[in-house]
């Protein structure tokens, strides 16, 4: 007989290569406090339905947490004989319980104990991702509410658009991360479900009373169908889904932190803690933490698409296909973690070049949609006073001016509408307090959202 936990109908002894490739441990054993908070729980409940006498459960508690204190310790060693997290806590339960140990894994299967260990796992972790959003979410707002009046172009395209705040560039981002907090939040719902007892994929015939081992855990409410509970993985698919979302949101930042910071644009400096030199150009300060964060959405998106592919088409119920779950998860809350607590360090270490940002409003012709605004409200029709300024910009080009810089009566020869107040109407400061509308970058609705997101955050 095989000396394994399943050894009983088999008669040879596994194929070495073969253990090696089944075996998940490496991989599972981050589950191992989960695993365990688990198994308590299942057995407080067959003790309660007297499916184990409470002796026992004393016993196989008090010898599960041993074995917990043994693994902090990193006393346990973990082998690809024993498979698992579940398999391995187990037999280390055997060695410190004895035999009563074997009781452990009544009316249960490692399908229903592995979903629940995820699920155990992924609450946890989602509710410190959301904590290090709003952390993230402080730094941006921190950041937004010294610039409340620094004003930089407004691209499209990568071309000078019009100009905006600063601050309200930074809090187009925090919008972004209060949606991601948001998607988190509502996953959750979703994770908080409790589906030990769906046993392999049919229930199981012991008198188990699965809302006492919900409650014990601390879960919202119990699985409803023991083949689904078993076998689908779509709070992982979900949760990874969420998380390139975020990762996304990170990468279109980062490719401005990075823009921003080059010699072309130099709107911001990063400081040398969070930057790092080239080792054969000495005048080089590359700003790689911005690069990593955007190259490693890569990876988040790659695990996105790596738990989609495993999943589609299996049929039900548990297939070990799903075993693959783990390294993609596991990989994207790491990854997510990091970049999020290296970008909460790094922001408050970042120094705006305001008077750069505020030249490079200066070309570019950042003002052509107010010059067209002036006559619109002078009673010309939007289009004609589109084409309008459209010559207008196109003559200043010819004459290598801003838009500004032509004289009254050239501005009057694109539109006799022009007086001299057009040039107050088309300066920085005036476009930016003229943009009253809900939501826009006038100084007033700017203030407005950082303050309020102050409030939302608790930031004084
Ligand atoms: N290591 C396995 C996994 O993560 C646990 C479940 C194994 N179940 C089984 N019947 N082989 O999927």
């Amino acid at each position: 007989m095989s000396e394994k936990l399943w050894g009983g109908r088999f008669s040879e002894s596994t194929d070495k290569l073969v253990e090696k490739f089944n075996a998940s441990i490496d991989v599972d054993k981050r589950l191992y406090a989960s695993d365990i908070q688990g198994s308590i729980a299942h057995l407080k409940m067959m003790a309660h339905e007297g499916i184990i006498t409470d002796a026992e459960a004393q016993t196989l508690v008090a010898g599960l947490e041993t074995v917990k204190g043994r693994i902090d310790r990193n006393e346990i060693e973990f082998s690809d004989t024993l498979e698992d997290i579940h398999m391995t806590v187990e037999d280390a339960l055997g060695k410190v319980s004895g035999t009563v140990a074997r009781k452990l894994h009544t009316g249960r299967s490692r399908n229903d104990q592995v979903a629940l260990d995820v699920r155990l796992y992924l609450k946890d972790e989602t509710q410190s991702i959301i904590g290090m959003l709003k952390d993230f979410q402080k730094a941006l707002v921190t950041l937004a509410a010294d610039h409340t009046r620094t004003v930089l172009p407004g691209y499209t395209h990568l071309q000078r658009a019009q100009p905006v705040l600063f601050a309200h560039h930074m809090m187009a981002y925090y919008e972004m991360i209060k949606r991601d907090v948001q998607r988190f939040e509502d996953s959750l719902v979703r994770v908080d479900v409790m589906p030990l007892g769906a046993a392999a994929l049919a229930g199981t015939t012991f008198p188990i009373n699965r809302q006492f081992t919900c409650d014990v855990l601390g879960f919202g409410k119990v699985s409803e169908n023991s083949m689904d509970s078993v076998s689908d993985r779509d709070f992982i698919m979900e949760f990874i889904s969420h998380a390139s979302i975020c990762m996304i949101h990170l990468s279109r930042l980062s490719e401005e932190l990075i823009l921003w910071s080059s010699s072309e644009f130099g709107f911001i400096t990063i400081s040398d803690a969070f930057t790092t030199g080239s080792s054969i150009m000495p005048q080089k300060k590359n700003p790689d933490v911005a690069e990593l964060v955007r190259g490693k959405t890569g990876r988040v998106v790659g695990n996105l698409m790596a738990i989609l592919t495993t999943m589609k088409s299996l049929p039900m119920a548990y297939n070990k296909d799903m075993q693959e779950d783990k390294e993609p998860l596991f990989d994207t809350v790491d990854t997510l973690k990091i970049c999020l607590e290296v970008y909460t360090r790094m922001f408050p270490n970042i120094t705006v070049h305001k008077e750069t940002m505020r030249s490079a409003c200066s070309r570019g012709f950042l003002n052509a949609t107010d010059f067209a605004d002036y006559l619109v409200n002078r009673g010309l029709p939007f289009r004609e006073a589109h084409a309008a300024a459209g010559k207008a910009v196109a003559f200043a080009i010819s004459q290598d001016k801003a838009l500004e810089d032509l004289t009254l009566d050239e501005m009057k020869t694109f539109s006799d509408l022009v007086d001299p107040d057009i040039y107050e109407f088309i300066s920085l400061d005036q476009m930016i307090a003229r943009r009253i509308s809900y939501g826009g970058t006038g100084y007033d609705n700017v203030s407005r959202a950082v303050d309020q997101a102050k409030e939302e955050l608790n930031l004084t």
